[in-house]
Formats: structure tokens, C-alpha cells, sequence
């Protein structure tokens, strides 16, 4: 494991040792026995006599059905959190007849972050959206031609210049949140964080990636698009489970309706570019500029047209599920913890001023290392993509188990973020981990809310720069009252969020 290296910098790519690769060859496998004349060589390890059984696994595991009645299908991945409390960095979870194995701490997670060892893999979750957004950047295959090429020409709208240009726009969609905020705060009225801060978040992707608006700062219905995401993402799901829901009239009926939305948000798509097209706009200022009138500088080629609609439905979930839940659960610790909530505040009293109607430049919002902290924190307890899944590119070991060539193992975020052996007091809330002295003695590896290497998240800088101007303006603008005694509830759809979190708000005196 790389030490030393700030957790969450930068500097994603792994180095990891790969002193745990299997050896190759059977001969190589043979241990000198000191009676053969061979010189006892460096350790040889041979596979052990277990097979994946004798990982850890949960108690009560049935034949046949593995651990299937130990999920819920609304919460796979805290069932596999809570699942994994006390079984270790490793251990064995089984669905029907999918078995696969959980890294659950730092240590482990820093090998398999190795780009030599295991590549990115499509957990059956992930994979299953391929229907609806193909080999769009999340849903590549590792190696995968057009991955490299919308990487390239994509790359550009994620530099700080570009950070700077969608600047103004997610000030003035933020300011139209903040005034409807403001509005049920006079009224009295509870607002629901996770719903709100969904829509902006949408909005906010939607209009600096491609100068389209779904107005859903202004309504208080749900869009159609957005209904059709959401029941896109739960059908992929339940698919992933492999469990009988494709039989009898349900069946038949979820997979009629995944064909209507597929088509829907085809559809929409079509649309947004087809405007673009008549506009006959040549700029590349935005994602569906980039897409439209650049081409990747490696191989000069422009990306195909169907491959822009699966990158615009990918930016459109990818872009805004995320930030909004990690935008929810900062809220939620704001809210609960006001001390973190008054130092806060004199962060963006001190940087912006306490003037909410002089809105903050680009340079300001990073200024805010408190809030940064805050914000950090709570993607540490609750990263809102909460795994990800790497293959194996070789025989190895993996934790002292032999890991065969393309098989994947999860890593489970909120297990690997709570590991004991590097969080003092894991459960416990507070942003001063993340001040550098305390960055700088924790394994590189500690912390991945970004996911690892090449295929690490590429809207970071978007999201912390969105979620930053947000959190500081509510901040500076209301007092946060949980007067509902809120106790976490959790909402799973591929990412996690707070689920019927209320709050009530009044301006600040
Ligand atoms: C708090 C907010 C966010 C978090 C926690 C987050 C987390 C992640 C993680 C963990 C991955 C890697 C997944 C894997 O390895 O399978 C990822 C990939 C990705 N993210 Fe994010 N993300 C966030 C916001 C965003 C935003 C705002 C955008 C777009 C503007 C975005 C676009 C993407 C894309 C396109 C990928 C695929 C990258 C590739 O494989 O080339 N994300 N994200």
C-alpha cells in the first residue's frame, strides 16, 4: 500500500506492490523441497486447498439460495454493508448462484486499485443500463474503443476554465433555489432536502453540459424525464438480482414500461441535439458542443451520433444522482451537529461576507475549506456511490485468497471508509479528519468516494464546485431546524441518499 500520499488528492492513480500475483506457470508453482539441489529460492505460494467457501461468509446461508433472504431488494448495498460488520477485509457474498467477493478495507482496496492487477468491471447493475446508455463513459467496458475517445473529447469540460465558465449559471440556478427555499421558510413550511436538492442538481448538469432546461426549479412536478430515469435505474436493479420479477403480468409489465421509457428518453435526447443542430452553433463551450464540433485529438475522429446520446444520458444520471444525495447527507450532519453548523458559518461570513443578496465569485467558492471539509466528511460516512467492481487481469491473491483471472470482487465504500485500522472512532462525525496534517498520515487508499485510475469519477471538480457554492449559500442564507428529529433512512437507486428528509428552515437574524 502507498503511504504518504494524501487520501483524496489528486493523484488517484494507484501504485500498488504487486508481490501478490500468483506465480504463472505450474512449474513455478513447485516449492523447492531442499532435497532436489534447487536453491531454495524466494517463497513460493501455492494456491491454497479452500475455495472461495472459505472466505468469511454471513451466517445462515442457505443451499441454493445463498444469502438472497438476508436482502432486501430496496437496499442491496446496506444489506451488504450491514452484512459485513465483523466478518472482516474480505469475505464471501452469495446471491442464487452468483458468488462474489467483498473488499471491505483500505488495505485490500489499495491492491485491487492496482491498474497492472484488475481494471474496472460492470457489476450486473451497472451492465443492465447498457441497453439504455451502451458504451457511454460509465458503462464502458474496460478497453473499450469509444470509452478512449469520448475521454478525450470530453476531458476539456472538466478543466478549472471550464469550472469557470458554468460558474454563473449554477450561481443563478442556485439562487433560484435558495429563493424558493426562502419563500417556504417564511411560510413555514418543511422543505424536502433530498427532492430539492434532486432537482437542482439536474438542472445545474442539464444546463451548463447542454443549454437544456427541465424547469424543474419551478415545478413542483416530478418530470417525465426524470420518472423515466428513475424507474430505468430500479428496473436494472431488480434485473441485476436475478430474481423471478420477469414472470407473470408484473413482469411483463415492468419490462413494457422499461421499453416505453427507453424509448422516451431516446427520444428527448434526439431532441436536445436536434436543437442544438439547428442552431447551427459551432462553439464547444459545453459537453454537447464538445460532442458535436470537436474530435478526439488521438485518433481524429468525432464521436458517433449514437454514442453522444448515450454520453448525454449518462452526464444527465451520473451528473446529478450523486451530488445531490452527498449535498443531503451534508445537510443532514449540518443540521444535527451545530457546532460543525456555527464554524461554518463564520467560514462563509469570513470569505463571502453575510450579505446573501452579493452572490460569491468562481475564486471564493474554493475558499471555503471548512464547508470543503464538511462536505468531504460526509462522503467519507456516506459515499453516495457506495462501491465499485474490479476484475482481476491475473491468477493472484487477493488478502491471502486466490483470486482467479477475470473474476470481480466489490468494494463496499461505507465498509473500506469506516475500517477501524485507519479511522479513529469511525462512526463518528467530523469534518477535522480531512484537515491536511490528518490527510497526510492516512493511506493513500483510505478514502475513494472518486472511484480509482482512469476510470475515476471525471465530474469531480463539477460536483465539489457545485456542491461548495450550494452548501455556502444555504449556510449563509438560513438556519437549519430538524424539527422532525430526523433519523437516517436511506433511498438505494445505484447511488444512496437520504429518503423523506425534512427539514425546517428560517432566515437567518
Ligand atoms: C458527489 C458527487 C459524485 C460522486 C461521489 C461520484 C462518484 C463517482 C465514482 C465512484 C465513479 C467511478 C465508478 C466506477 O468505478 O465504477 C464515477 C464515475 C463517473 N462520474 Fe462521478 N461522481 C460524482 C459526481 C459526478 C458528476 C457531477 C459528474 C458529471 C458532471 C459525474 C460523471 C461521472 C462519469 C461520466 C463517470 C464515469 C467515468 C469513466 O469511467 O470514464 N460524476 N463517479
Amino acid at each position: 500500500m502507498t503511504h504518504g500520499q494524501p487520501a483524496g488528492s489528486d493523484a488517484d492513480v494507484a501504485r500498488c506492490p504487486v508481490d501478490h500475483v500468483l506465480p504463472s506457470s505450474p512449474s513455478e508453482q513447485r516449492p523447492s523441497d531442499g532435497k532436489t539441489g534447487h536453491a531454495a529460492a524466494a517463497p513460493v505460494r501455492l494456491l491454497p486447498p479452500m475455495s472461495l467457501n472459505g472466505l468469511p461468509r454471513p451466517s445462515g446461508r442457505l443451499p441454493y439460495f445463498g444469502d438472497l433472504f438476508k436482502f432486501s431488494l430496496k437496499s442491496p448495498v446496506m444489506d451488504t454493508v450491514k452484512m459485513g460488520r465483523g466478518l472482516g477485509p474480505l469475505f464471501s457474498r452469495k446471491i442464487l448462484n452468483r458468488h462474489v467477493v467483498v473488499v471491505a478495507n483500505a488495505e485490500l482496496l489499495g491492491e485491487i486499485c492496482d491498474e497492472a492487477r484488475y481494471a474496472k468491471h460492470l457489476v450486473p447493475a451497472v451492465s443492465m443500463l447498457r441497453v439504455g446508455v451502451g458504451d457511454g463513459l460509465f458503462t464502458a467496458y474496460d478497453g473499450e474503443p469509444n470509452w478512449q475517445k469520448a475521454h478525450n473529447v470530453l476531458a476539456p469540460a472538466f478543466t478549472q476554465g471550464a469550472m469557470r465558465h458554468y460558474h454563473d449559471t449554477m450561481v443563478e440556478l442556485s439562487t433560484k433555489f435558495v429563493q424558493r427555499w426562502g419563500t417556504l421558510a417564511d411560510s413555514g413550511v418543511a422543505v424536502d432536502v433530498t427532492r430539492d436538492t434532486t432537482r437542482l442538481t439536474l438542472e445545474t448538469i442539464a444546463v451548463t453540459g447542454f443549454g437544456y432546461s427541465f424547469s424543474v426549479l419551478e415545478n413542483e412536478q416530478e418530470h417525465p424525464f426524470v420518472s423515466a430515469m428513475m424507474r430505468t435505474l430500479r428496473f436494472a436493479r431488480r434485473e441485476a438480482m436475478h430474481l423471478p420479477f420477469t414472470m407473470g403480468w408484473f413482469g411483463r409489465h415492468a419490462i413494457a414500461q422499461q421499453a416505453l421509457d427507453q424509448q422516451y428518453l431516446a427520444r428527448e435526447v434526439d431532441d436536445v441535439i436536434a436543437r442544438r443542430l439547428a442552431e447551427k452553433d459551432t462553439s464547444t463551450d459545453d459537453l454537447l458542443g464538445l460532442m458535436l464540433n470537436s474530435v478526439d485529438p488521438a485518433s481524429g475522429e468525432r464521436l458517433d451520433d449514437t454514442n453522444i446520446r448515450y454520453q448525454i444520458l449518462t452526464f444527465l444520471v451520473a451528473g446529478h444522482e450523486t451530488t445531490s444525495g452527498a449535498l443531503s447527507f451534508a445537510l443532514y450532519f449540518l443540521a444535527k451537529n451545530p457546532e460543525v453548523f456555527a464554524k461554518a458559518r463564520m467560514e462563509v461570513d469570513a470569505v463571502w461576507g453575510s450579505d446573501p443578496e452579493v452572490t460569491p465569485t468562481y475564486e471564493q467558492v474554493a475558499k471555503l475549506r471548512y464547508v470543503r471539509r464538511v462536505f468531504d466528511e460526509a462522503l467519507r460516512l456516506w459515499p453516495t456511490a457506495p462501491g465499485f467492481a474490479r476484475k482481476s487481469r491475473v491468477d493472484q491473491y487477493l488478502g491471502g485468497h486466490p483470486i482467479k483471472k477475470n473474476e470481480w470482487v466489490i468494494a463496499v465504500l461505507p465498509l473500506i471508509h469506516r475500517d477501524p485500522d485507519v479511522w479513529e472512532n469511525p462512526e463518528v462525525f467530523d469534518p477535522d479528519r480531512f484537515l491536511p496534517e490528518n490527510v497526510r498520515t492516512r493511506p493513500a487508499h483510505a478514502y475513494k468516494p472518486w472511484g480509482i485510475g482512469d476510470r475515476a469519477c471525471i465530474g469531480r471538480q463539477f460536483a465539489v464546485h457545485e456542491a461548495l457554492l450550494v452548501l455556502g449559500r444555504i449556510i449563509q442564507r438560513f438556519d437549519l431546524h430538524d424539527s422532525f428529529d430526523y433519523q437516517l433512512q436511506l433511498n438505494e437507486a445505484l447511488t444512496i441518499k437520504p429518503i423523506d428528509f425534512n427539514l425546517t428552515l428560517t432566515r437567518r437574524v
